[in-house]
């Protein structure tokens, strides 16, 4: 009952740096894409987001940045199990953080740290967009992590996993009281 209680508080904490762009249409669009498994790229996001929250808090890191960037990282918006012409097989690991940094730029105004951490989180395989902060490292990492759990299943029923889908329950509860249509 009393670690419900912290969790709680800090999944509070956690959306004061990231409520614009967690209930905001283009993200809320993330919902209709599979990344890994049953796991849709906003589920993703969100977990990848609040898992660099804790560690930029663990590693005094800028904490904003960390949390924004890495809410943006897989901003691509489309579903990359589906072939297009547009889009040669096997390029979408090495393409689509541009095309996320891209979006980004489109529908919000990132910082440049922020960018630079969406353009640098696949790297090693995005050669020339390379880490070069904390904040970027953090997010990298937490993405990497987040994407073996979801692809090895290890996610499915964990209590982490309820407490990010607890936090898609409120930010849908969020645009409604907004007013806005949810998906
Ligand atoms: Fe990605
Ligand atoms: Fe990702």
């Amino acid at each position: 009952m009393k670690e419900e209680t912290v969790m709680n508080r800090k999944l509070l904490e956690f959306h004061e740096y990231v409520k614009d762009l967690s209930t905001a249409d283009v993200v809320m669009q993330m919902d209709d894409f599979i990344q890994h498994g049953d796991i849709t790229t906003l589920e993703h996001v969100i977990a990848v987001s609040y898992t660099a929250f804790l560690l930029a808090n663990k590693w005094n890191a800028d904490v904003k940045s960390t949390v924004r960037g890495a809410m943006l990282h897989d901003l691509y918006l489309y579903d990359w199990h589906i072939k297009d012409p547009e889009r040669p097989p096997l390029t979408h690991g090495f393409t689509h953080p541009m095309a996320a940094a891209k979006n980004a730029a489109k529908y919000f105004e990132p910082t440049e740290k922020e960018l630079k951490i969406v353009r640098s989180h696949m790297w090693p395989l995005t050669l020339f967009h390379i880490p070069t902060s904390k904040e970027a490292l953090i997010v990298t990492l937490s993405d990497k992590y987040c994407a073996t759990n979801e692809t090895l299943g290890i996610y499915d029923d964990s209590a982490f996993r309820e407490k990010i889908k607890e936090y898609l329950v409120f930010i849908k509860q969020q645009r409604a009281a907004q007013n806005l249509v949810n998906r």
